[in-house]
């Protein structure tokens, strides 16, 4: 496990940018695995910011991000397949047809969830995923369980993902209540994985998930039994577990 504390949110981004640059420039026709939520968004822009310089080049790479709300459109402004095109789709040289957001839009969530594990592994699996960190531990939107869940799947959102999450939406009752996601199986089978969390709300969990017991009450602390796995946290997120390093 390589755990980096950076300085700050910038420092962080800039960080996590360059190891999915160095990764596309070795490897420029490899699978990632993306990640939504307020935590990659600066990453994102460092990215637009070296595919326009010409310094990295997404014309090769294809994508699957890591979940979706189930019931909302692609064109919806809070789908994250939106959320993906904006901040990055729409402004780097990326083939889009490369691009996999889960099928929000599909009812069938049988069908709509193995799809998706067979898209994933009809590319060869994913070579380098991002994630980011809920309060909670969650990955994806993989929640607090009393088991890991391994293949991408349907879940019902627990009240503190709806609240922390209603920000982005008028009302909380906007807020879908089902999402599809990549199973903590489909995350682990990652060949390299890339954690990103900032803010002085996610100390406590970074600390729990890195020294707490691995326990899917605490989904992401599966991440220590990976064998690639870095941590880039700002010095806020970083601050219950710098004396540990
Ligand atoms: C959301 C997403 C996760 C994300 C997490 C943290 O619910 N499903 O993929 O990592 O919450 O979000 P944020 O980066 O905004 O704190």
């Amino acid at each position: 496990m390589n755990i980096i504390i950076a300085s700050d949110y910038e420092d962080m981004s800039r960080k996590a940018a360059d190891v999915i640059a160095a990764q596309v420039k070795a490897h420029p026709n490899c699978v990632l695995g993306l990640a939504t939520g307020s935590t990659p968004i600066g990453l994102y822009a460092d990215l637009v910011s070296d595919c326009k310089e010409g310094s990295i080049s997404f014309s090769g790479i294809t994508s699957f991000n890591l979940d979706e709300y189930r019931g909302l459109e692609g064109t919806h402004d809070q789908s994250y397949r939106y959320f993906m095109n904006t901040n990055l789709f729409d402004h780097v040289d990326i083939d889009k047809n490369a691009t996999h957001v889960p099928d929000g839009s599909n009812p069938d969530s049988d069908a709509a969830c193995a799809d998706y594990e067979k898209m994933i592994a009809a590319a060869g699996g994913v070579d380098l995923q991002l994630l980011g960190l809920g309060h909670n531990g969650h990955v994806g939107f993989n929640e607090p369980a009393d088991y890991f869940p391994v293949d991408t799947h349907i879940v019902d959102l627990t009240e503190s993902t709806i609240q922390a999450n209603s920000r982005l939406f008028d009302s909380i009752d906007d807020v879908p209540r089902q999402a599809y996601t990549m199973g903590i199986g489909t995350i682990m089978k990652a060949r390299q994985i890339l954690v990103v969390a900032n803010g002085a709300d996610k100390a406590q969990i970074v600390h729990d998930v890195l020294f707490g017991p691995v326990v899917p009450q605490v989904p992401a602390s599966v991440l220590q039994l990976h064998p690639n796995v870095t941590f880039i946290v700002d010095s806020e997120a970083g601050s219950k577990i710098k004396d540990k390093l």
